[in-house]
């Protein structure tokens, strides 16, 4: 069980190379257009659980002059973001560390809310949803992107890249995570009594044969560098001889011109009531 700031538990990513670099690569234009669509010049947005802030920075451009607070709970993503912003020269963009169970806002000053890949560890939200609720000014703006894992597509049953995200999702169950939640995102919303605006769902897909290489190889290092892999073969979900094999099968899959996969989000858009 997690604790009120959720210090307790287990982050199933890590901050391997490979975990960060797969943050890295994300950006608001890829990852948050549905959100970007909402948003206006001067409007205050939290980012909860921000990562190395490479989506944070983009939310940050579009509402220029308004301020974008990217929280997360580890601090060498906090000083990624903070180089990041400034790299960029923004002026609107700050990085604070934090816990999504104590948000450092005062009740109702927000105007919008965001997250990606975030809820998707806590089984039990409503300390979430509760904190996200009394920092949002009346009326304000949510939207949170989440992965289901269990709605993803493979070309085969015996995909490598099935088979990881099998661990994957294993993990995050075993972590008190929800590694489906996409498809429960409206109704944990709406029973939460946020105002249902927009809900879609979304395939991640590597398109074109370098986009595929380049997502092989960082699923390959993943793999290598991850504890969540360690922790399975200790715990036998998989044998020492498969953990090995993986590396292999990935390379062999990549260039398969018929491999194919794409990774499921729901993508959700709601309010919070406007007389809260
Ligand atoms: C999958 S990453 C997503 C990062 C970023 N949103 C993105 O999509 O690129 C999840 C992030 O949540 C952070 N995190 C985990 N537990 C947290 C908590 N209790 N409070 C705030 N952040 C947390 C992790 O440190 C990690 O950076």
């Amino acid at each position: 069980m997690a604790g009120k700031d959720g210090a307790d538990r287990v982050y199933v990513f890590g901050y391997s190379p490979a975990a960060v670099g797969m943050m890295e690569n994300r950006s608001a234009e890829g990852n948050a257009r549905f959100f970007l669509d909402h948003l206006k010049p001067g409007m205050s947005v939290l980012d909860m659980g921000c990562g190395p802030g490479s989506i944070t920075v983009g939310i940050a451009a579009a509402v220029a002059p308004g301020e974008v607070v990217g929280i997360d709970i580890e601090p060498s993503q906090i000083m990624l973001g903070r180089d990041r912003a400034a790299s960029l020269g923004l002026q609107n963009c700050r990085f604070e560390t934090g816990s999504v169970y104590d948000l450092p806002f005062g009740d109702r000053t927000v105007d919008a809310v965001f997250g990606h890949t975030i809820l998707m560890q806590f089984r039990d939200l409503d300390p979430v949803l509760g904190e996200i609720k009394r920092v949002l000014k009346p009326g304000g703006l949510i939207g949170f992107r989440e992965i289901d894992i269990g709605a993803s597509l493979f070309h085969s049953e015996t995909s490598a890249i099935r088979d990881v995200m099998t661990i994957l999702r294993r993990s995050i169950l075993h972590n008190d995570g929800n590694p489906d939640i996409g498809r429960a995102l409206p109704r944990l919303l709406a029973d939460a009594g946020f105002n249902i605006r927009s809900a879609a769902a979304a395939y991640n897909c590597a398109t074109t044969p370098e986009a595929k290489a380049g997502m092989y190889e960082m699923m390959a290092q993943l793999w290598k560098q991850s504890e969540f892999v360690a922790r399975a073969e200790s715990d036998g979900w998989i044998s020492p001889s498969a953990r090995r094999a993986m590396t292999d099968r990935l390379e062999q899959e990549a260039g398969d011109p018929g491999s194919f996969s794409g990774t499921t989000y729901a993508e959700v858009v709601a309010y919070s009531p406007a007389t809260a």
